[in-house]
């Protein structure tokens, strides 16, 4: 498995920039139309990833530090208010460069000190069994190159503003860096189709994650809001309580319900699609009693009881 593109005609339609994928794909099994509509849509130019010099150092040019500006100050006017508390102190101690990417040992200083993580450069693609094996070794992936200024308000794949500001602040966070490492292992060690469920679990926590009970206080960790700006706001901008008839379109307001493991593993999304579903966990320590709770145990009863029905539009539905 690839990491898989992040194609979205409706997100961009809204201009959301959901760069949420790292490796996990979307919920194929139900909807692969996005992927399939793509096949007829001129190739784009595909980015790569930079390599480090002998010393690790990344040459960006002075346009790649210009999107990084650009990117990180519209992304710092929505953020107040919005990112949990511990991602805004994850963030201070990262004192990231305003007018340039960062480099990654710099970033790894603030996470060797905090909880022991570390960044490591990978291509734009990396196999389902790379990732794993590095969350596993609490090394966090980081494909190093930065969308083109066509793409500042979507980007199919996961940039490096995407890794860098949507997931390492968080990483000096222990729950935050603990549920990596145990997600990490435990994929190693899943078969193909359990990984698909454990996919589901990343997606609405460290990607699509909400924290906070109260909804006048609830606020943002996961990467794949915080590095979108236009999501940043929309996710929060909820009104509706679990609804019992599926939705087949994008809404206003997404729907936030409360975090059930077992629920989770068993809910589709699509990485083409604005999230029309966020799952919130009471505080971001939620995330040490899950992976102290019998993940793979929920797993396989997912599996044994499927999934439910998408909220989404299924392709010529
Ligand atoms: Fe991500």
């Amino acid at each position: 498995m690839e990491r898989l593109p992040h194609t979205n005609s409706v997100n961009k339609a809204i201009g959301a920039n959901s760069v949420a994928c790292k490796t996990l794909g979307t919920d194929a099994s139900h909807d692969d139309s996005a992927h399939k509509k793509q096949d007829s849509m001129p190739k784009k130019q595909p980015y790569v990833s930079h390599q480090p010099d002998s010393h690790g150092h990344i040459h960006y040019s002075d346009d790649e530090n210009g999107m990084w500006q650009a990117l990180l100050e519209r992304q710092a006017e929505q953020i107040p208010n919005r990112a949990c508390p511990a991602y805004l102190d994850g963030l201070k101690k990262l004192n990231l460069p305003a007018t340039r990417i960062p480099q990654l040992q710099d970033i790894d200083a603030v996470l060797q000190a905090t909880t022991g993580w570390q960044t490591a450069a990978v291509p734009a693609l990396i196999s389902f069994g790379k990732f794993f094996k590095l969350l596993a070794n609490k090394s966090f992936p980081v494909a190093t190159f930065i969308r083109r200024f066509d793409d500042m308000d979507y980007i199919e794949e996961p940039d490096i503003f995407h890794e860098i500001v949507g997931h390492c602040p968080l990483l000096t966070h222990p729950a935050f860096a603990t549920f990596n490492e145990t997600y990490g292992k435990l994929g190693l060690n899943a078969t193909k189709e359990e990984r698909w469920f454990l996919a589901r679990l990343y997606w609405f926590t460290i990607e699509f994650g909400l924290v906070g009970q109260n909804q006048s206080s609830r606020r943002i960790y996961g990467g794949g809001i915080l590095s979108s700006p236009s999501e940043t706001v929309y996710a929060l901008n909820a009104g509706s309580e679990q609804q019992s008839e599926p939705q087949h379109q994008p809404q206003n307001q997404p729907e936030h319900r409360a975090f059930d493991l077992l629920d989770v593993l068993r809910t589709p999304y699509r990485i083409d699609h604005i999230q029309p579903i966020y799952y919130v966990i009471d505080d971001l320590d939620t995330l040490f009693d899950i992976v102290n709770s019998d993940i793979m145990g929920m797993v396989k009863q997912a599996m044994s009881l499927g999934l439910f029905e998408p909220s989404y539009a299924l392709k010529n539905a």
